[in-house]
């Protein structure tokens, strides 16, 4: 066994690239091989068992080793395993869209599939740009992005991440359409003052008029930035942002990538925020990484003028987008009423009654998870444990803002 154990190793260390890993880590023989998970556990060849903190990288929503998944996928490749959705729909796409749909705020009715969330972030500037054009806007192309935010790594989606050592080795960039601006760190605003005052919030105006409005496609923002420490914004941001970007006929991107799929105890993070973008980039926890998916939810007024125009059609796609085998692994029903119950939970004990354990398991964001969270690392702050980081969970916990009451009407209030 043990043999196996390093032959891996080396192999990996032989043969396979990591990610975002120095050579002298990859290097090292004390290299993790990791083999299986069961709900928030995962288990490294040698047999020890790990909290996976960090649910994968922000993935794994629904936990670890759910065999329900698997057999749905097998079951889809074994019907059809794949066919495009350039031109033709199919039942398991129609159906994850379905769902997305009726979760998603207001009136982001519509869809696009990918496969990875820097491409779901690329199709969200293509379709600013795109929508833009097909108004006869063709000036269009700016995006506009905050300091240390995390949008992805290709050329397209690195242009939009703020954070400068992924950024400076690539630059000049390929595409020099993004701005950055001031993001909503130590952020406040004097008692009593109104959220328009704030920094952030100015700061984004500010570059909108400098650059142009009528040159300006979109805001990307993440509900809770990721990078520079899970920045929670200031309350009253969103609303503004939302201002803003209608005032200079700008489109909102919420970048929830990893903010959505109960994340922040809300199917969508927008939703905490009492927030309707025009358009949601989700990826990872949509198919709790069971397969890679991503995609784009966009508002159907802006889908439908783009059909209506004379460009007639988003043009945009990628093989993969949609692929069945891969949106098979959207959250049952069960699954979906989980997801739902993590903002309840926090007060209320009939719903605490109902879906005592696994809720924590399911729901990274929610606040038994945290709890289990905080108090497992700190129970095993052992060396092993470190090595998986403390997730953002524990993280946001302690600047979170109360939950607002989830609105039933959040649909239809837009
Ligand atoms: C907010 C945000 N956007 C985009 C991405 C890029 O996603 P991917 O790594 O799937 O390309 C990430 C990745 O963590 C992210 O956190």
């Amino acid at each position: 066994m043990r043999g196996l154990v390093n032959e891996t190793r080396a192999k990996a260390q032989a043969h396979l690239m990591p990610h975002f890993t120095k050579g002298a880590a990859w290097r090292d023989d004390k290299l993790l091989v990791m083999e299986r998970g069961e709900g928030c556990y995962v288990f490294d060849n040698e047999g020890t068992k790990y909290l996976d903190g960090l649910s994968g990288l922000f993935c794994t929503n629904l936990g670890h080793g759910r065999t329900d998944l698997s057999a749905a996928a097998l079951k889809q490749m074994d019907t059809l395993a794949f066919y495009p959705t350039w031109g033709f729909a199919n039942e398991p796409a129609t159906a994850a869209a379905t769902m997305i749909a009726e979760e998603a705020p207001g009136d982001l009715d519509e869809v696009f599939f990918v496969s990875s969330g820097s491409e779901a972030v690329e199709s969200a500037m293509k379709f600013a740009r795109n929508y833009h054009l097909s108004q006869g806007d063709d000036q269009r192309y700016k995006v506009i992005a905050r300091d240390w935010a995390y949008h992805g790594t290709t050329l397209g989606a690195l242009a939009a991440t703020g954070i400068p050592k992924f950024r400076e080795p690539f630059e000049p960039m390929l595409w020099d359409g993004a701005r950055h601006v001031r993001n909503t760190h130590g952020d406040v605003v004097p008692d009593g003052a109104p959220a328009s005052e704030l920094e952030s919030v100015k700061a984004i105006e500010a570059m909108i008029i400098a650059e142009g409005p009528e040159t300006v496609a979109a805001v990307f923002a993440e509900p809770v930035q990721n990078g520079r420490g899970a920045l929670v914004p200031p309350q009253g941001y969103w609303q503004e942002l939302r201002r803003i970007c209608d005032t200079y006929g700008v489109l909102l991107v919420a970048d929830e990538v990893i903010n959505s799929f109960g994340r922040l105890g809300h199917f969508f993070g927008s939703l905490r925020y009492d927030v309707v973008p025009d358009m949601i980039t989700f990826a990872k926890g949509v198919t709790s990484a069971y397969q890679p998916l991503g995609g784009v939810v966009i508002r159907k007024p802006l889908v439908e003028a783009v059909w209506d125009s004379p460009m007639g059609a988003y043009v945009h796609g990628s093989t993969f987008g949609g692929h069945r085998s891969r949106v098979r692994h959207h959250p049952g029903d069960a699954d979906r009423r989980r997801v739902r119950t993590c903002a309840p939970l926090r007060g209320s004990s009939e719903s605490r009654a109902r879906e005592p354990r696994r809720t924590a398991q399911l729901c990274p964001g929610s606040p038994r998870h945290r709890l289990l969270l905080r108090n497992r690392v700190h129970a095993r702050s052992c060396e092993r444990h470190r090595h998986l980081r403390g997730g953002c969970c524990s993280v946001t916990e302690r600047s979170a803002p109360r939950i607002p009451p989830r609105r039933s009407t959040a649909r239809a209030s837009r």
